[in-house]
């Protein structure tokens, strides 16, 4: 197809520009809550804009296959984006980052088969740009088969971190005979890529349970980088800066998730989680049942009841019926507060989305920081599906595979009433001392229906 050659080109490279504010303007957004579907949609422009620009570019063809592409691409987008479960968000993340990563590996590739001469810093980039991105395509989608339950087991080869090993050095020896003999053969950009690939899949394999997220995130500021590269190649600043910022921000993300698990980059990567046995110890106590009757009674009596949700309540859905609870308590003159483990649910700000879209005001919401030193003078802590996020043994027990991951300190509550199904463990896989102390009690059921009950009690209260 035709040239169309609509614009001169520094309107092509404004227009690009004015979408990569968009893109920062819009990341600032989505840094708090109140005006994150804000950002969202700025960043949404951005996009647009930047797009529409690309069919600008002098010298571009193809516009047939690209509005296919885009029109493929833009329909499975939506649909997926609008039946998504929140639960299976970090699945969708994953896949998504994956394909970003597999586009920016695909530009380079194509650059190589062109066999265009590019300056010395050019092909070191698309070299990088293409291992990183090829890395993080077939890594990511290991990511998604692992969370949608695809693949179920997490095979550790023997000698696993001597593969990783050994195939990142294979795979760094034939970028650089690519820079050495640029432009390289068909033979040895085929070779390359396959390394690559294969080095993303063997890495990401064994990696499994809670550490799942955080590779994702990793992966995430990789696809950032690679973008970042192919977009100095294709002389794309609306590419270079969008690569960057999520680069950054991913790179953050990753540095803030692995804190909070309190695990190292390297230990995530390269040590399975039950490494070393994750024994457990023995607990003492018995679990102790309360019913909705004697729960509700509890808090619409206490002065200070603080909440900690987890993944049970995304679960559940119970977040608008845990704010319908949270206003008649405060009616009645009680203090309540939700208390936020960074790693709560299975992404980041997973309970502040939910809170908020409940129209839990912020004010209500504190970060473990913030609020850890207040369970010892709350009379309630009332714990909706959360379990590793408020498990002593992460304190004590130098064998669990949580140890040393801060925890919100629920069990310093003068009472504690913990909501769940039955006897399920948290996404590590480990028994809760929480659940058998002496002040904890348990009242089993669905949190969506099991706060209804709490609600409907507390009416007959008055
Ligand atoms: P979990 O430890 O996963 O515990 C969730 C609990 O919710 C389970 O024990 C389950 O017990 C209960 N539950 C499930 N469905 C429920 C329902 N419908 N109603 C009531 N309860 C329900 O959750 P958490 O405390 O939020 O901890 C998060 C975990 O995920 C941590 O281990 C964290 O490291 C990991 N993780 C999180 C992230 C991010 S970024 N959020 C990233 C990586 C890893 P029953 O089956 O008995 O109901």
């Amino acid at each position: 197809m035709e040239n169309l050659n609509l614009l001169p080109e520094s309107y092509v490279q404004a227009a690009w520009f004015v979408g990569a504010l968009l893109f920062i303007f819009g990341l600032k957004g989505m840094s708090s809550p109140a005006t994150a579907r804000k950002g969202i949609v700025w960043a949404g422009y951005g996009m647009v804009l930047a797009i529409v620009a690309t069919f600008c570019v002098p010298g571009m063809q193809n516009f047939a296959l690209i509005a296919a592409a885009l029109v493929i691409g833009g329909a499975v987008a939506w649909i997926s984006g609008k039946k998504v479960k929140m639960t299976d968000m970090p699945q969708m993340v994953a896949i998504y980052n994956g394909m970003g990563g597999g586009a920016a590996a695909a530009i380079a590739a194509i650059e190589f088969a062109k066999g265009d001469a590019h300056s010395t810093i050019a092909t070191i980039l698309a070299v990088l740009g293409a291992m990183i991105g090829s890395v993080s395509f077939t890594g990511s989608c290991i990511a998604w088969a692992k969370l949608q339950g695809v693949i179920k087991k997490a095979p550790r080869l023997p000698a696993q971190n001597v593969i990783n090993t050994l195939l990142l050095l294979v795979t760094i020896g034939l970028g650089v005979m690519m820079i050495l003999n640029a432009p390289a053969d068909n033979n040895l950009i085929i070779g390359f890529f396959i390394v690559a690939l294969v080095l993303g899949f063997i890495v990401t394999l064994p990696i499994g349970g809670a550490d799942m997220p955080v590779v994702i995130s990793l992966f995430n500021a990789f696809t950032g980088l690679a973008v970042g590269f192919e977009g100095y190649v294709l002389g794309n600043p609306a590419l270079i800066i969008a690569g960057i910022v999520v680069g950054a921000a991913g790179t953050l993300l990753t540095l803030l998730m692995a804190k909070a698990m309190n695990r190292s980059l390297s230990n995530i990567l390269f040590v399975p989680m039950d490494a070393g046995g994750g024994e457990q110890q023995a607990i003492e106590g018995t679990m102790k049942e309360i019913g909705s009757v004697d729960a509700a009674a509890l808090m619409r009596y206490a002065s200070k009841v603080i909440i900690v949700p987890g993944y049970g309540m995304a679960v559940a859905h119970a977040q608008h019926k845990i704010w319908e609870m949270v206003e008649i308590l405060e009616k009645e003159g009680v203090e309540v507060k939700f208390a936020i483990h960074p790693v709560a649910g299975r992404m980041p700000g997973h309970m502040n989305v939910l809170l908020a879209e409940a129209g839990v005001p912020y004010d209500k919401i504190f970060d473990l920081d913030e609020i850890n030193a207040e369970f010892a003078q709350a009379d309630v802590a009332l714990v909706i599906g959360a379990n590793d996020v408020v498990n002593p043994a992460a304190r004590t027990n130098k064998s669990s595979p949580i140890y040393g991951m801060p925890i919100l300190a629920a069990d310093q509550a003068q009472n504690v009433i913990v909501i769940k199904r039955g006897k399920g463990t948290g996404y590590s896989g480990i028994e809760n001392a929480l659940f058998y102390t002496e002040n904890c009690k348990m009242l089993y059921g669905d949190a969506q229906p099991m706060v209804g009950e709490i609600i409907a009690n507390l009416k007959t209260m008055g």
